[in-house]
């Protein structure tokens, strides 16, 4: 099912930190004709802002897409300072050499260029987040209006009643800027979550990656990220798919169920055990303003489908 309203491509705006799994994921939504991704807005998270910046500039060019802006956002959390992944993504944080991008980033910043581009579009654009929410933290302490008129919003971070993957209770994202998810989930903005437990729900084993082909420059791309992933570390025995099961939250909504909840964020102003900061407390487990995806309702067999279809995967 397309998201497609009265025939026109829904407009989209990402905010990403590529990042193996951020790149699948925006590979997976420029293969979307139902989608008009609008621009890309980046933060530091799995890498620092630079390299976030120039990957995600490099994998456009690459598929012959620099007409889309990429807007450079946070090189630091609200507070403290990133962690970064680079052990997960590698140190240039794609794991397939990619040539150096003749373009560069727009001269328009990241929380401008998201003030202007929801303003112009009231109600309409999907923003989809993959990475730290300082960019949208920022925004909405700024201009609050702005972040209101997104006609979606959709995050890939948290652990809802599971085990964290950056601490034994925090995902990465939030993990990475405890504040600023705190700020979002505070808003009481409705949001789309797409939290570890689901996420948990979708991998790549190392030989599917290392079977997959394609027939599309942009699933092959794909394909060679998750493939150079796999060779970095023999051990390695699967890919699990957490930005891209967030974009496919949006391009094919169907794969997952969403329950209402009302959940707060962990950070330092409410406690200095540091490896609480990002966790998610589910406030009224009944309803509230965040739809989070329930694990047991991910449909794996259709998300792995769309992703194929998506990707043009055999
Ligand atoms: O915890 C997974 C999230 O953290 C993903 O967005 C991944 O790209 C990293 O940013
Ligand atoms: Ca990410």
């Amino acid at each position: 099912m397309n998201a497609r309203h009265n025939n026109k491509p829904v407009p989209v705006v990402v905010d990403t930190d590529p990042g193996v799994d951020d790149a699948v994921a925006i590979l997976m939504l420029l293969s979307d004709p139902s989608f008009d991704v609008l621009g890309f807005t980046t933060t530091a998270g799995n890498v620092p802002l630079a390299r976030s910046t120039r990957n995600s500039l490099a994998l456009l060019e690459h598929i012959g897409r620099s007409d889309i802006p990429v807007c450079r956002g946070a090189a630091r959390p609200i507070r403290g300072r990133y962690a970064y992944a680079r052990q997960v993504h590698s140190a240039s944080g794609l794991t397939r050499r990619m040539k150096e991008p003749d373009i560069g980033a727009s001269n328009t910043k990241a929380i401008p260029f998201l003030a202007t581009t929801l303003n112009a579009h009231p109600g309409e654009v999907t923003l989809i987040a993959l990475g730290p929410l300082t960019n949208l933290a920022r925004l909405w302490r700024s201009n609050p209006d702005a972040l209101r008129a997104a006609g979606r919003i959709v995050v890939m971070g948290g652990a809802v009643n599971a085990r964290g993957n950056a601490s034994p209770h925090a995902e990465f994202n939030f993990y990475s800027d405890p504040t600023a998810a705190k700020v979002i989930f505070d808003s009481g903005l409705p949001l789309t979550l797409i939290d570890l437990a689901a996420c948990q729900r979708v991998a790549i084993s190392r030989a599917q990656a290392e079977t997959v082909r394609s027939g599309s420059k942009m699933g092959t791309l794909a394909a060679e990220l998750l493939e150079g992933w796999f060779a970095r570390d023999s051990s390695r025995q699967q890919f699990y798919l957490y930005d891209p099961l967030a974009v496919l939250a949006a391009t094919h909504p169907q794969v997952v169920g969403l329950d209402g909840m009302t959940m707060r964020v962990v950070d330092s102003d409410d406690t200095d055990d540091s490896a609480m900061w990002g966790k998610c407390e589910v406030v009224d487990a009944n309803q509230g303003p965040i739809q989070v995806a329930a694990p047991d309702r991910v449909d794996s067999d259709a998300a792995w489908a769309a992703i194929k279809e998506l990707l043009d995967w055999e």
